[in-house]
């Protein structure tokens, strides 16, 4: 049966990002329901309403694989309690032009990681609300992983077995979610 397409969206441009490495993860944990795809957004100029008629070339290439994802994977750091401002750029430039928003509809799930206690939780919150405004169907629950160096090894694989279990039953959990939305995985009920 034809796996989902899964968009995974990362708010950080950091070469070494751990929120990176934990969407490495949960895309591997995720491999027999989703076929993964990383949209780039570093590229992505600052947004300027100015700049939107045509879209810069990357704008467009961003909008085309939201459009051809059939869920999205939000994986987030907290820059200042909130999100970072490249995800930001990246979420403003995919609901523009005026009427040609990329987002509505689409099945989302988030999640984030930091070296702090609380990790992402007020970032989280402040990119679900933003996607609420934007259309998109957000999963419910709340992940919060406190990250450890040694979390995630050089091949993704998670060292610690309780986060493994959890994140396992998070990208299942929202696959089921996403599953929903898309007629490949499940039938609808006539
Ligand atoms: C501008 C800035 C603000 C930050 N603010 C927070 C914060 O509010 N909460 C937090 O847990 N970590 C914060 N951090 C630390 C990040 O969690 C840390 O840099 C992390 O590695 C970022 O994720 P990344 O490696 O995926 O880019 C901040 C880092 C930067 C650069």
């Amino acid at each position: 049966m034809a796996k989902n397409k899964l968009g995974v969206i990362v708010g950080s441009n950091r070469r070494e990002s751990i929120n990176r490495k934990l969407a490495q993860a949960l895309a591997q944990l995720g491999g027999d329901a989703f076929d993964a795809k990383f949209l780039q957004i570093d590229d992505l100029p600052m947004y300027n309403q100015d700049n939107e008629q045509p879209v810069p070339a990357p704008v467009a290439r961003f909008k085309s694989d939201i459009e051809a994802s059939d869920a999205l994977l939000f994986v987030t750091p907290e820059h200042s309690r909130s999100i970072p401002a490249v995800l930001k750029n990246a979420i403003d430039w995919g609901a523009r032009p005026w009427g040609k928003t990329s987002w509505p509809g689409k099945p989302a799930a988030i999640i984030g990681t930091s070296g702090g206690a609380i990790s992402t939780a007020v970032a989280q919150q402040h990119l679900r609300a933003v996607l609420g405004d934007l259309g998109l169907q957000v999963a419910g629950g709340e992940a919060y992983i406190q990250f450890k160096p040694e979390l995630i090894d050089a091949q993704g694989n998670v060292t610690d077995e309780s986060v493994r279990k959890f994140l396992k039953a998070f990208i299942d959990q929202f696959a089921a979610f996403a599953a929903r939305f898309t007629d490949k995985r499940v039938s609808r009920a006539a």
